[in-house]
C-alpha cells in the first residue's frame, strides 16, 4: 500500500508542486489549504489529489483534520509543513497582529501539525517531517522581522526534533527556498523584483516550485533515513549558510 503524505498549503504554489511530485512518486497525497476553495477545487479537478480545509494556526483544527485524512487514506507517513504567509512591513510599522499571524502560521503551525502525527510515527517506527523554511530565515530580511523570526524558528524546531525522532526512524529536515515564482513572490512590487531581487540571484532567475518539490521527494524517500536535522538551501546561489 502506498504511503500517505500530507502537504500543508498543498493546493497552490510550492505546495501544489510538492503534492503533484509526491503523487508522481507513488504517495497517496492529502493537500491541506486555508480558505481558497476555488483554487483547491481546481487543483483537485486537475490532479485528482484530495484537498482538506483547515488552518494550521489552529491546533484543534489540525487534530480534527489529520484524523479525517487518516480515516480517509490511512496513517500519515510523510508530513510536509509548507503552509506559510507574509505580512510584510518595516518593524516600526509592524503591528502585534502582523507579528502574531505570521508566527502562528509559519512557526506554531509546525507544532500544531507535527505534534498530532508524532506518536503514530513513533509507534510505526517510520516518519518523514519536511519543513519549508526560507532563505530569509537564514539571512534575515528587512521588512520581514516577523517572517524571518518564524522561519529561523522552523530551523531550530527541525534540528531539535530530528534528535528526538532519530531512534524511532523519523527524520526531520528543512528546505530553505530562495525566491520562487509563486503568488507570494508575485505580490512583491515588480520593480523591486526586477531591479533589486533578481540581480542578487546568481543563476539570474526565480526558482520554480518544482525545483523545491524534487528536494522534498528526495528527503521523503525510505532510503533517505541517514539525512536528518539538515537544511537544504535551494536559492540559485543567493546565500550560503
Ligand atoms: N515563494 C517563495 O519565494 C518562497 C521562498 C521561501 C520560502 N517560501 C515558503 O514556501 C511556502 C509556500 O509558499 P508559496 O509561495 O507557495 O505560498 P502561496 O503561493 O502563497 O501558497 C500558500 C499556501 O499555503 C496555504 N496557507 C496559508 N495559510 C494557511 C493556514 N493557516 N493553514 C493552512 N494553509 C495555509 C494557502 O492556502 P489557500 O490557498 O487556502 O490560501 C496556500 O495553499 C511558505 O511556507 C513560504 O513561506 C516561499
Amino acid at each position: 500500500m502506498s504511503k500517505v503524505a500530507i502537504v500543508t498549503g498543498g493546493s497552490r504554489g510550492i505546495g501544489a508542486a510538492i503534492s503533484v511530485a509526491l503523487k508522481a512518486a507513488g504517495y497517496t497525497v492529502a493537500a491541506n489549504y486555508a480558505g481558497n476553495d476555488e483554487a483547491a477545487g481546481k487543483f483537485t479537478a486537475e490532479t485528482g489529489i484530495k484537498t482538506y480545509k483547515w488552518s494550521v494556526a489552529d491546533y484543534d483544527a489540525c487534530v480534527a483534520g489529520i484524523a479525517q485524512v487518516e480515516a480517509d487514506l490511512g496513517p500519515v507517513a510523510v508530513l510536509v509543513n509548507n503552509a506559510g504567509i507574509t505580512r510584510d512591513g518595516m518593524f516600526h510599522k509592524m503591528t502585534p497582529q502582523m507579528w502574531g499571524e505570521v508566527i502562528n502560521t509559519n512557526l506554531t503551525g509546525l507544532f500544531n501539525m507535527t505534534n498530532p502525527v508524532w506518536s503514530g510515527m513513533r509507534e510505526r517506527k517510520f516518519g518523514r517531517v519536511i519543513n519549508i523554511s526560507s532563505i530569509n530565515g537564514q539571512k534575515g530580511q528587512a521588512g520581514q522581522v516577523n517572517y524571518s523570526a518564524a522561519k529561523a524558528g522552523d530551523l531550530g524546531f527541525t534540528k531539535a526534533l530530528a534528535q528526538e525522532g532519530a531512534r524511532a526512524g523519523i527524520t526531520v529536515n528543512a528546505i530553505c527556498p530562495g525566491y520562487i515564482g509563486t503568488d507570494m513572490v508575485k505580490a512583491i512590487d515588480e520593480k523591486v523584483l526586477n531591479e533589486r531581487i533578481i540581480p542578487q540571484i546568481p543563476v539570474g532567475r526565480l526558482g520554480e516550485p518544482e525545483e523545491i518539490a524534487r528536494a522534498v521527494v528526495f528527503l521523503a524517500a525510505d532510503d533517505a533515513g541517514f539525512i536528518t536535522g539538515s537544511t537544504i538551501s535551494a536559492n540559485g546561489g543567493q546565500y550560503f549558510s
